[in-house]
């Protein structure tokens, strides 16, 4: 298993998914290490509960996304699901209008999310991994989208989210091929931000979710909410929201804190508001 520093506090789909909160950082775990944490529509699921829960929670600032046991953060969809509930065009419209609300939570997801990945990122794992805002993942992990070999066309908002990691050339060659590539060369092309060794791999992504934690929320957010805003096309893009939050921002308590600290030389202590 993971070593990880906390307890659990809650569980989804039964214990297939774990929630838990640690100082000010929530962190969901995908727990089916038996099938390499893949992921049943239960546990699709659960991770939306997971996600409002963590959302709603006020001392939460950050969640960080991670998979239990050494090989895997997740496998993909669970395909042996697939025979009764994935079979043609109807029962696949059905299956991903029930993980739709989930997928929606976390692309538009109003607190940054750090996939922590350790061994395979696979399929439907890659869709979690690349929806959420940052991947760190340890040297011995390995990426690929194998839909070609299963015959599965994968979702608009996945490879979405894939071209504008890594652009289309890469798209194509990952996707036509199914083929699986390791950390380094993630990395390379911008589909991870970081590769930590594997020992210290939560401990590198605590380290960024508590730097995140311990930043001024509203400069964070206006952060995500300007980079979201970037990424729609031109027309869909809402400058009002981007004003609005530069707005709350710069006439904010923690402005005024942030720019008294630096004076005072000492550690700003931000609230939110
Ligand atoms: N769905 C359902 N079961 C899965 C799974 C998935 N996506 N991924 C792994 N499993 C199951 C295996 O069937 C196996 O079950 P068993 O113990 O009952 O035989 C168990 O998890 C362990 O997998 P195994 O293949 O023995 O482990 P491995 O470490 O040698 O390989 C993977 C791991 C992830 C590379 C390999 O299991 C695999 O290719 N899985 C499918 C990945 C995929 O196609 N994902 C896209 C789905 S859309």
């Amino acid at each position: 298993m993971l070593d990880l520093p906390h307890k659990t506090e809650k569980s989804h789909a039964d214990g297939k998914i774990l929630q838990s909160v640690d100082d000010g950082v929530g962190v969901i775990t995908f727990n089916n290490p038996d099938k390499r944490n893949a992921m049943s529509l239960d546990m699709w699921e659960g991770l939306g509960l997971a996600l409002t829960d963590l959302r709603d929670d006020p001392t939460v600032r950050v969640v960080i996304l991670v998979g239990a046991g050494s090989k895997a953060f997740v496998s993909g969809a669970d395909i042996s699901q697939f025979e009764q509930v994935r079979h043609n065009a109807e029962a696949s419209e059905e299956y991903s209008r029930r993980s739709a609300a989930q997928r929606a939570l976390l692309a538009d997801y109003p607190k940054p999310t750090i996939a922590c990945i350790r061994g395979f990122c696979l399929g439907g794992g890659m869709l979690v991994a690349m929806l959420a805002d940052i991947r760190i993942a340890s040297d011995n992990s390995q990426f690929g989208i194998p839909a070609a070999r299963l015959g599965i066309a994968y979702s608009y908002d996945g490879l979405r989210q894939l071209v504008s990691l890594v652009g289309p050339s890469w798209a194509r060659l990952l996707m036509y091929t199914g083929m699986r590539i390791d950390a380094t060369e993630a990395l390379r092309i911008g589909l991870i931000n970081r590769v930590i060794p594997d020992a210290e791999l939560w401990g590198s992504t605590m380290d960024i979710a508590r730097t995140i934690s311990a930043n001024a929320p509203l400069a964070v957010q206006a952060a995500k909410i300007t980079i979201a805003e970037i990424l729609k096309d031109r027309a869909d893009r809402d400058m009002d929201a981007i004003s609005a939050i530069g707005r709350s921002c710069m006439d904010s308590e923690d402005f005024r804190e942030g720019r008294r600290a630096f004076m005072e030389k000492r550690k700003p202590t931000f609230t939110g508001r």
